[in-house]
């Protein structure tokens, strides 16, 4: 059908300005260690420093050490678990929650194996590390090796997680080329919940931290 052509000045219409979807970056704590965004660094201790999580959860998953993390987090593992599963890729728990004591004899066990200061760049003082939030989760592969290794990521495992772990609401908490922001290497086994919302925000930059994304002073080592 022909249109009639205009004879009258059109009244312009205003277009209404592209709404951005804009992200709530307020919606939840950074500071409270029951937040699911807590942002936990070598400048911002876990509060308080013996903090035990409520809602502790063991998975019935492959593991090496015991799969318990917090029950949202847990329930996005499992999740995650099965979508990978028939996908055929094999993930396996290497070590989930870590209680502050827990955290005393990992951190203790690495001075004495790298000495104080390689140990830092790898694993946190007690009172410091995400795992003791139970939102904080290390994947290994069940048949790859490279378990703990920045090799991770090349395996199968590793690869999908990069690919799919945000759909879960899991980001890559310490990310390569990063160690002035985190304080940490490269740690592509190392995926801490936030929940779905932040996850897809985040992954929207590769390789961003949540210092970054929050706006937070970089960690790259303690204060003291
Ligand atoms: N490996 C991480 C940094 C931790 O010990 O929590
Ligand atoms: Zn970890």
């Amino acid at each position: 059908m022909q249109m009639p052509l205009a004879t009258e000045a059109i009244t312009p219409v205003p277009i209404p300005a592209p709404t951005v979807a804009s992200f709530d970056m307020t919606m939840h704590s950074i500071d409270d260690a029951d937040s699911l965004w807590v942002v936990a660094d070598k400048r911002r201790r876990i509060q308080p420093k013996k903090y035990v999580p409520s809602g502790l959860r063991t998975l019935d998953v492959p593991h090496t050490y015991e799969p318990t993390l917090r029950d949202d987090a847990a329930k996005a593992y499992l999740k995650m678990f099965r979508a990978a599963k028939a996908d055929g890729i094999n993930l396996v728990v290497q070590s989930a929650y870590r209680s502050y004591s827990t955290q005393v004899s990992v951190y203790n066990g690495w001075v004495a194996s790298l000495g104080r200061k390689a140990a830092d760049l790898q694993s946190a003082r007690p009172g410091y590390s995400e795992h003791q939030t139970g939102l904080s989760v290390d994947i290994a592969s069940a048949t790859a090796g490279c378990t703990i290794q920045a090799c991770f990521s090349r395996t199968p495992e590793g690869k999908w997680l990069t690919k799919n772990a945000w759909r879960f609401g899991w980001h890559l908490r310490y990310p390569n080329g990063k160690t002035s922001i985190t304080g940490y290497k490269f740690e592509p086994w190392h995926w801490r919940y936030v929940g779905n919302d932040l996850a897809a925000e985040l992954n929207r930059t590769p390789q961003i931290t949540m210092e970054e994304f929050f706006g937070l002073p970089a960690a790259p080592d303690y204060a003291r």
